[in-house]
């Protein structure tokens, strides 16, 4: 196989972290991921979104509304702050973002969901912070249009399969693959009271327990892949399963990691260039991640 490497210019950050932060771009407030391992939906969002708490009583709809609706300006605000710092440069990317409200996906007791830093979702993962999900849609936005597959590798809490699956619709496929039996139950149920849900239950979204290392060959070719988790080198299986046209990005390295941006060419080489510098949690196995590593 031909393989090309090249270099693209640095994005308008430095480096940018998905679990840790080694020089925090211009939207982190704090690195004030929380390390406690909560897993309750906030509140106000879980009393909108349950379906057990719809009631006859009018008080209870009032409050439900204006929860939704702080819920939503919340959100926007955080995808206008990254629009305003250069992060969010293309208005699918804004839509999708607006769209699917990251306070569904992150555990309650975080502060802040809508803060740009990685949050802390148990067993030794995170959900990465907002920059990191726009840089990742922003690169594969050609490669989720409407009838495209989509493949999450280390998909977590289901957010940036969600988005995938809003963008690629219901003609499309995406799919998640993670490795923690209780984290794809988390996605499920996150996904559920997303704007996705509807996705989910007809069967263009579906979120898998595996290793991820060996892609889901199911639903390949993939016009898109994304891998949520740093990689030693770029699994051989995931290179397979990227269609002629298609597009993976994947964090690569060890202690110093490099954000690839993967293209597979129509005579099926492979070109390869490294976007920015990024701290990932390891994509390994099961044990070695509920060890610590
Ligand atoms: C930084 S988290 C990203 C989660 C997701 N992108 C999000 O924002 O919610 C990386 C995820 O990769 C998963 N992971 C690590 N190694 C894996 C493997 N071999 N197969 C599948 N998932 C893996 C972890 O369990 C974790 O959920």
């Amino acid at each position: 196989m031909n393989v090309s490497y090249y270099h693209s210019s640095i994005v308008a950050y430095d480096s940018c972290v998905s679990c840790y932060t080694i020089s925090p771009p211009p939207t982190t407030t704090t690195a004030r991921a929380s390390l406690t391992l909560l897993h309750h939906r906030p509140l106000s969002l879980s009393f909108y979104q349950n379906p057990n708490f719809v009631t006859g009583n009018t008080i209870f709809f009032k409050m439900q509304r204006f929860c939704s609706v702080s819920g939503k300006t919340k959100n926007k605000a955080m995808v206008e702050r990254l629009q305003h710092f250069g992060v969010i440069m293309s208005s699918k990317v804004a839509q999708v973002m607006e769209t699917v409200d990251r306070a569904l996906f992150v555990p309650s007791g975080s502060a802040a969901p809508y803060d740009d830093s990685p949050v802390a979702i148990g067993y030794n993962a995170t959900i990465s912070a907002p920059h990191m999900h726009a840089t990742c849609l922003h690169l594969l936005q050609e490669n989720l249009q409407p009838g495209m597959h989509a493949l999450d590798i280390g998909s977590g809490t289901g957010y940036l399969t969600a988005c995938f699956a809003l963008m690629v619709g219901p003609q499309g496929r995406a799919v998640g693959v993670e490795h923690i039996p209780e984290l794809v139950s988390l996605a499920i149920d996150n996904i559920q009271k997303s704007a996705a849900a509807t996705l989910l239950k007809d069967g263009s979204l579906s979120v898998h327990a595996g290793d991820g290392r060996e892609g889901w060959p199911e639903f390949a070719p993939y016009d898109a892949i994304h891998v949520g988790a740093a990689a030693p080198e770029i699994p051989q299986p995931l290179i397979d399963q990227l269609k002629p046209g298609g597009r993976m990005v994947i964090p690569v390295g060890n202690i110093f990691q490099d954000l690839k941006v993967v293209d597979k060419n129509l005579d099926g080489s492979i070109s390869i260039r490294t976007e920015t510098s990024v701290r990932y949690v390891p994509l390994t196995s099961r044990e070695a991640q509920i060890r610590g590593y």
